[in-house]
């Protein structure tokens, strides 16, 4: 099956020189083709170039791009859309005035998800979460992280890496799995937490790896949350069987998590709200990909990742949604991107390469996703006739998506 899109106003993100991640001055830059053509063949793209140079193509579909641009389709490295219910009374209360910190200490928060979750069958959870995946792909996300972390028990904690596994098995968009059974200490283990991550490690662990549940290994390293003591215990421990760390840090305070990923080997640190002057050098020179969470930042009224200083460090940055039911119940990467570039300062180029490129990478899919390189699979954004791509975040709040593509096909 062929597909020749022609007259493409701008192809915009095109590698023709395999690219790990963009980091630090590089970010300003983002490689386009004006009045390009783009081939696709059997869900992977096959060809592009200047529409000067498209050869004669037989037996192609002919989609008409006139005025139109394409890019890559997002890749959201940071989600959590397998959940049950939703938290919508504690986004009052935190209107009335409360703190999401002071939620959780109320019991409310990751325990308040995961109780719903524990009552929830495998079935409905799955039915709940499809809506989400199905809703995410409509606004252009091509490939997709999914985390565990809202079972809390041997038993939940399956539940959701088996939901995300028949989601994988049932949808067009690539994603990877994360065990996030380190997210919050349940309360039969209030003190003990030492027994609950003695649990994940010598109980849930040998499943996962056995079933092949998990690509990723994470946990919340925060005060009131998990110590850098126990970041260290638990990485090692998923790296024993198998599974790379990805780890959520510095979302309210700089404890030394960075330095654990780092030493660790963490594919990417997340979160990020606040960084200190050695969490930026410690990072350096490493493979490990910041990644920040802009919308995060936006529903809980916490500072924004401070990008500009990062970049200018030399570092690379992806951009995620984080979707969850607490911190960030939306997973629209279009808004993503536009408030990255209204918040954090960063240009519509930086923005791009963020939740293209650098976000394949830090789902360990950047030969797969991420660019328009020949080879890589056919997850295509379709803009409206749009005036420049800048036009994409400075919308904000709008679509300029008209179609997307995922494996070459119109979903
Ligand atoms: O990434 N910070 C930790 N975990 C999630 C939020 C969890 C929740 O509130 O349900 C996050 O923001
Ligand atoms: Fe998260």
């Amino acid at each position: 099956m062929k597909t020749l899109f022609k007259n493409i106003k701008e192809l915009i993100q095109v590698r023709t020189e395999p690219v790990l991640f963009v980091a630090g001055n590089d970010m300003k830059t983002l490689p386009t083709i004006k009045n390009a053509y783009l081939l696709v063949e059997n869900g992977l793209i096959s060809d592009f170039g200047s529409m000067a140079n498209c050869p004669p193509i037989s037996n192609a579909k002919i989609i008409d791009a006139s005025g139109k641009m394409i890019l890559p389709a997002w890749c959201d490295s940071h989600t959590h859309i397998v959940y049950a219910g939703n938290r919508e009374g504690e986004f009052v209360d935190r209107i009335n005035g409360l703190s999401y910190e002071e939620i959780a200490n109320r019991g409310g928060g990751i325990l308040n998800t995961a109780k719903k979750l524990q009552e929830t069958s495998e079935e409905d959870l799955y039915q709940q979460s499809k809506v989400r995946l199905k809703e995410i792909m409509q606004l252009g996300t091509g490939a997709v992280e999914i985390k565990s972390g809202y079972g809390l028990t041997l038993e939940a904690e399956l539940k959701m890496l088996r939901v995300i596994k028949r989601l994988k098995e049932n949808f067009p968009i690539e994603i990877k799995a994360t065990f996030l059974g380190a997210h919050a200490i349940p309360s039969n283990f209030k003190n003990n937490k030492q027994g609950y991550l003695e649990l994940l490690v010598n109980e849930v662990l040998p499943i996962i790896s056995t079933e092949k549940l998990a690509d990723f290994i994470d946990i919340f390293c925060e005060k009131g949350y998990f110590t850098v003591e126990d970041t260290e215990y638990i990485l090692a421990a998923g790296k024993q069987y198998g599974l790379i760390p990805k780890i959520h840090v510095n979302q309210f305070n700089s404890i030394g998590g960075v330095q654990a990923g780092v030493k660790y080997q963490a594919l990417s640190v997340d979160h990020l709200e606040v960084m200190t002057n050695e969490d930026i050098e410690i990072l350096k020179a490493t493979l490990t990909m910041p990644v920040a969470l802009p919308s995060c930042s936006y529903f809980l009224s916490i500072p924004y990742t401070p990008a500009r200083k990062m970049i200018a460090a030399g570092l690379p940055l992806a951009l995620a949604s984080d979707y969850n039911p607490g911190s960030t119940p939306s997973g629209n990467m279009n808004f993503v991107v536009a408030t990255a570039c209204i918040k954090m300062k960063i240009t519509p180029e930086e923005a791009i390469n963020a939740a293209t490129i650098n976000g394949a990478y830090a789902m360990g899919l950047e030969h797969e996703v991420g660019s328009i390189s020949k080879g890589k699979i056919a997850n295509l954004l379709l803009t409206k006739t749009i005036p420049s791509y800048g036009f994409i975040p400075y919308s904000f709040g709008n679509s300029q998506i008209e179609k997307v593509f995922l494996k070459g096909i119109e979903i």
